[in-house]
């Protein structure tokens, strides 16, 4: 699991819950991992807009330049931050540096936007136009954030308006927040078996969402024009 500055709280411990579920049944080991040791925050940095001192610190257990020789599946959260070059300069350099060893990498929301970043060609759906119009609908300062979100997503990313999750080839994706949940479950499912998922969001009260083209927040943020 990446982390960087800022990052969503949800897009890291949504899966991470589904995976430690699984992990009661199947060995599995898991690094967080970041630029150094030092706790790494929710806290957004620029886009203090009301003030609040609200955040919840994680402490990384590895950093992106150990030698991790049996990583096989790389999860990227998004965060509010994450059109901020320099926040996540170094995620973007250790994801381009790792994506030829891995055997799947997942993002959530605008974690999108990092593995863009490196150049990547792969199909998306739409985390970044859906939190352009998120800020609008916040009534943010667009002229305050104008630096963060004009940057460009990636070259060669191709970004479909709706979707809950895509998978394309070994790099699978969702839009944003909660649907890192949801593509945890398609991803597990796919990679063991249906009934593997099932049991988990069962044992979890969770109502897995099984259609990858139903989004209906696709409308609600207004991006399908
Ligand atoms: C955000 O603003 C509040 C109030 O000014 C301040 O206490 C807090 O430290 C700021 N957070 C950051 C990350 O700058
Ligand atoms: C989960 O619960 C549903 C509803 O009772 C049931 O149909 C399904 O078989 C359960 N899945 C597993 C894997 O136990």
């Amino acid at each position: 699991m990446v982390l960087f500055p800022a990052f969503q709280a949800i897009d890291v411990f949504g899966r991470l819950v589904v995976l430690n579920i699984l992990a009661l049944q199947r060995p599995l080991h898991t690094s967080l991992l970041s630029s150094t040791l030092e706790p790494v925050s929710t806290k957004p940095t620029v886009m203090n807009v009301s003030g609040s001192n609200f955040c919840e610190p994680i402490v990384p257990t590895h950093t992106f330049d150990a030698p991790l020789e049996d990583l096989v599946v790389l999860f990227v959260p998004g965060g509010i931050e994450t059109r901020g070059e320099a926040l996540v300069a170094p995620a973007v350099e250790f994801v381009g540096k790792m994506y030829p060893r891995l055997g799947y990498l997942v993002s959530v929301c605008t974690g999108a936007t990092i593995v863009a970043k490196t150049g990547l060609l792969f199909l998306t759906v739409a985390s970044w136009v859906q939190l352009h119009s998120k800020f609008d609908h916040l009534h943010y300062s667009a002229l305050a954030y104008q630096p963060l979100i004009g940057n460009s997503p990636g070259p060669n990313a191709n970004w479909i308006p709706q979707a809950r999750w895509v998978a394309d080839g070994n790099i699978w994706s969702s839009p944003g927040v909660s649907t890192g949940i949801d593509v945890a479950y398609a991803f597990i499912a796919a990679l063991y078996w249906d009934d593997v998922a099932g049991g988990i969001a069962n044992s979890s009260d969770c109502v897995r969402w099984l259609d990858p083209n139903y989004d209906p927040f696709a409308a609600v943020w207004n991006v399908m024009k």
